[in-house]
């Protein structure tokens, strides 16, 4: 399951590894303004996407109940080509709009995503 204390425990990675990122093969997965918690090295280790609603890559499976069930459309895929657990994976890309309800924390069948509520 996805580390709830993802940001003390892990680093954020800087606007300088990301750009790296972006301009590498898995520039989908780091694409956008989503903060990204190491370690990455992609494309098998993707660390966690997000803070307020925050997503382990390296855990996620591609299930899509999260996606497809949020009420606020929080999530969008993105492609993880050559990842060991699954070649897309769901980013928390509207994480602002998200209002809380713990669907997708409930419903994730590999405990994937932690939203802090508090
Ligand atoms: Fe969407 Fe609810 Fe999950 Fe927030 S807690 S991302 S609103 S399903
Ligand atoms: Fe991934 Fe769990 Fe959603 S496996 S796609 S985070 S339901």
């Amino acid at each position: 399951a996805i580390d709830p204390n993802f940001d003390t425990n892990r680093e954020k990675v800087g606007e300088e590894k990301l750009d790296e990122l972006r301009s590498s093969a898995n520039q989908t997965a780091f694409g956008d303004g989503v903060a990204v918690w190491g370690p990455v090295d992609p494309p098998k280790k993707l660390g966690i996407h997000g803070t307020h609603v925050a997503v382990d890559y390296d855990i996620c499976l591609a299930d899509g109940a999260c996606l497809e069930n949020c009420p606020v459309d929080v999530f969008t895929w993105v492609d993880t080509p050559g990842h060991p657990e699954s070649e897309v994976k769901v980013e928390p890309t509207n994480e602002d709009q998200c209002i809380d309800c713990m669907l997708c924390v409930d419903i994730c069948p590999v405990d994937a995503i932690d939203v802090d509520a508090s």
